[in-house]
Parts: structure tokens; sequence; C-alpha cells
């Protein structure tokens, strides 16, 4: 059998997305995956991201993560996207990457893929659904399997009771929200095993 191997490309400013990402990537090795956590160019002017204290201090805090290339989406048979809600669609930065993508979107590297996305928000509803549904449009024009967590599973009923995506308010993570996001993780990954068989 082929293993599994998970692209998990995140934006955040000030960690929330950055915290998901990491449980979900926790959990695809916990599930037998190769994982690749990378986070997407910042592209706000850097005296922006200085006059904001949390902001500029997350950006050094996570200076060592390596920002996702198009190679990685390529390198990947699963993909997790993780991102805030900004005025409700998705950070301008990740799709600021997406947008580098048409290269390889045209030699058909990112067709037949499962691909699963979470966000945060501010407000409980603040946006989350619609930007879980922008980035899984997106993944609709690239051809991915698309994997919404569903309300299929108990612990889909807990936490913000999200069925498109891991989706938290901004803020540490509480144990309900990294519940769902380990049972949509080891879902994307049983999908994916499935694929590459
Ligand atoms: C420009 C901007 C627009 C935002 N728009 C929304 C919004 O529409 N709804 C909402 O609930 N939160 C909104 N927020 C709050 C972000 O969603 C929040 O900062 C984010 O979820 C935190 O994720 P992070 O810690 O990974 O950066 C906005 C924040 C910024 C900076």
């Amino acid at each position: 059998m082929h293993k599994v191997q998970l692209a998990i490309v995140y934006y955040s400013a000030y960690g929330t997305n950055h915290a998901m990402a990491e449980v979900a990537a926790e959990a695809a090795k916990a599930a037998g995956a190769e994982v690749r956590l990378r986070k997407v160019l910042e592209t706000a002017p850097q005296t922006v991201i200085d006059s904001v204290p949390a902001w500029k201090a997350f950006q050094q805090k996570t200076a060592n993560v390596p920002v996702a290339t198009p190679e990685d989406l390529t390198w990947a048979n699963a993909y997790l996207f993780s991102a805030p809600t900004r005025f409700g669609t998705v950070a301008s930065q990740m799709r600021a990457f997406i947008d580098t993508l048409g290269p390889i979107w045209q030699q058909g590297h990112l067709s037949g893929k499962v691909a699963s996305a979470m966000t945060s928000a501010q407000n409980l509803h603040g946006g989350q659904e619609t930007t879980l549904t922008g980035m899984y449009t997106t993944f609709a024009h690239w051809g991915s399997i698309i994997v919404p967590p569903g309300f299929t599973d108990a612990a889909m009923f807990k936490g913000l009771g999200n069925p498109y995506g891991a989706s938290n308010n901004m803020g540490a993570l509480n144990e309900e929200v990294t519940d769902i996001i380990r049972y949509q993780t080891r879902r994307l990954v049983t999908f994916a095993e499935k694929l590459v068989a």
C-alpha cells in the first residue's frame, strides 16, 4: 500500500490556526500519514505587522516553519487547509498561495486528492461556514474529493457543531475543538488510504 502524504497548509496571524494545524499534524502522524506542515507566505506589509504586537510576536515565534510551495501540493496525496475568517471569507494570504497553483493545476497535480479545511473566527457566527465553503469551492475546481467531517461522529455534536470543518473562536483550543480536529483528520486520512491503496 502507498503511504498517505498529507500537506497541512495554514495561515495564522495570532496562533489559532497554527495550533489547529499542529493538532491535526499530530493526529495524522498517529494515523500513519507522512505530514508536511507548512505556513503560507505572509503578504501583509511588514510595517503593518510590526505595528500589531501580537501579530509581530507570533510571526517571530513561527519564523522557522517552512513556507508552503506548489511542490508540497504535488508531493501530497491529501490536503488539509486551515486559515482564519477575514470579513466572512478566507484570509487573503491563503488565497495568494492558492493563486500560485495554476501551473501544477494545469499539469494535473491537484486532481483526485482528498481535501478538507478548518478555520477560526472571532465571533460565534462570524463567517466560519462561508470561509470553509469558500475553500471547498476551490477544492471543487481542482477536482478534489472533499471530505468534510459532517455529523458523523459524537465529537461533531460538541464544540461549535460545524459539519463543514473544525472551527474555533479565536484563542486557545478547548478539548471539544481538539477532538473535532482529530476526528476530521483521521477521517481524511482514512479516505486518503482508500484512494492511494
Ligand atoms: C481584517 C480582519 C477581518 C476579520 N474578519 C472577521 C469576520 O468577518 N468575522 C469574525 O468573526 N472574525 C473576523 N476576524 C477575526 C479573525 O477571524 C481572527 O483574528 C482569526 O480567527 C484568528 O486566527 P489566527 O489566530 O490563526 O490568526 C477578522 C480579523 C481581521 C484581522
